[in-house]
């Protein structure tokens, strides 16, 4: 239902989004993890038209139908709640774990599970990566600025360098 291809994005001269193409299917619950800095806020950003890429396109089937985003903070659940009022077809979630307790971000990720089971299409950015991954159909890994993996989540969870870097095992 959307299709980035070959984008760049910059911030002014520099260049933060390198070559990415991605593409996430109806129904699908996606994660993009990565570490700080990599570009994630900022595919969501390109994604939602807040930033222009300066090469590559973004294809989004429903123009009219907006992406709905949402930033860390301490109401996630309400603020998803919110977004669902608008019925998207594409939820955007960047962080939404972020200053969460731990029990509510379990709570999170199941509430996330039951949406996507309901139906819908969801992307997701998160630093809980274990549990972002074990919820995920399909996800990309994003070290500066490149996509580097794309794979299943539970393939994800389990590639050698993800483990070492992402997972501390
Ligand atoms: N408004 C901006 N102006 C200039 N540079 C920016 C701006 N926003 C982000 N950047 C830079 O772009 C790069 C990607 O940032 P981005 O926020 O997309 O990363 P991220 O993967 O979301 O990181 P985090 O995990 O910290 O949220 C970083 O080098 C960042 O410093
Ligand atoms: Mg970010």
């Amino acid at each position: 239902m959307l299709e980035i291809k070959s984008i760049d994005a910059y911030y002014g001269e520099t260049k933060v989004l390198w070559n990415i193409s991605l593409n996430v299917r109806q129904g699908e619950l996606l994660a993009i993890i990565g570490p700080n800095g990599a570009g994630k806020t900022t595919i969501m950003c390109t994604i939602m038209g807040l930033l222009a890429p300066k090469r590559g396109t973004i294809l989004f089937e429903r123009k009219n139908q907006e992406a709905r985003t949402l930033s860390g903070g301490e109401s996630q659940m309400l603020a998803i709640a919110r977004a669902l009022m608008s019925k998207p077809k594409l939820l955007l979630l960047d962080e939404p774990s972020l200053g969460l307790a731990p029990n509510l971000v379990t709570s999170l990720f199941q509430t996330i599970k039951k949406l996507n089971k309901h139906g819908l299409t969801i992307i997701i950015v998160e630093q809980h990566v274990s549990q972002v991954l074990e919820a995920a159909d399909r996800s990309y890994l994003l070290e500066n600025g490149s996509i580097i993996l794309e794979d299943t989540g539970s393939k994800m969870l389990s590639n050698p360098h993800v483990k070492k870097a992402y997972l501390g095992l």
